[in-house]
């Protein structure tokens, strides 16, 4: 086995192979990999017996396509409606205002990745995020301050 199907098949040991666990697999890989290769995936749908078309279009939706390296910290704000409505937008200025990054780009020290993503199943909780694996929601932008604040004095 290579590395990348090691790393594939303890993921799934760790989580379990039903369809559900999915998405704390490509998690999983994106982290140790820094992005989701098209030969991920397909071992992916392989080891969970899934579809590869399921593996794809869940990994396309969540946006963790990226080829490009990503900073420590991926910063993912939902961009879905009830995030939109409950003010999603002052959330990604406060972001933007406190690393200055623009959406898609990542900080000079390569610490934080500032991008969007589609509902992350917190809408109750709106507005969300992730940080890495980490969920952050019911968010102002004086929580998010506070939030980033936190990481930036664990990395000084
Ligand atoms: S719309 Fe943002 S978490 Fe569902």
């Amino acid at each position: 086995m290579n590395p990348v199907q090691d790393l594939i098949k303890s993921l799934a040991d760790k989580h379990g192979k039903n369809r559900e666990n999915l998405l704390p697999i490509l998690q999983g890989v994106v982290e140790q990999e820094k992005y989701l290769s098209e030969y991920s995936m397909i071992e992916i749908a392989r080891e969970l017996d899934l579809p590869a078309a399921e593996v794809f279009g869940t990994a396309t939706f969540y946006s963790f396509l990226e080829h490009k390296k990503m900073g420590k910290y991926i910063i993912r704000v939902c961009k879905t409606i009830t995030c939109s409505m409950k003010g999603k937008n002052q959330i990604l200025h406060a972001i933007e205002d406190m690393l200055k990054v623009s959406i898609g780009e990542t900080t000079p020290d390569g610490k934080f990745s500032l991008m969007q993503t589609n509902c992350l199943g917190w809408c109750h909780k709106a507005p969300a995020m992730l940080i890495n694996n980490d969920i952050y929601t019911e968010l102002t932008p004086e929580k998010v301050r506070e939030i980033l604040g936190e990481y930036m004095k664990r990395e000084s």
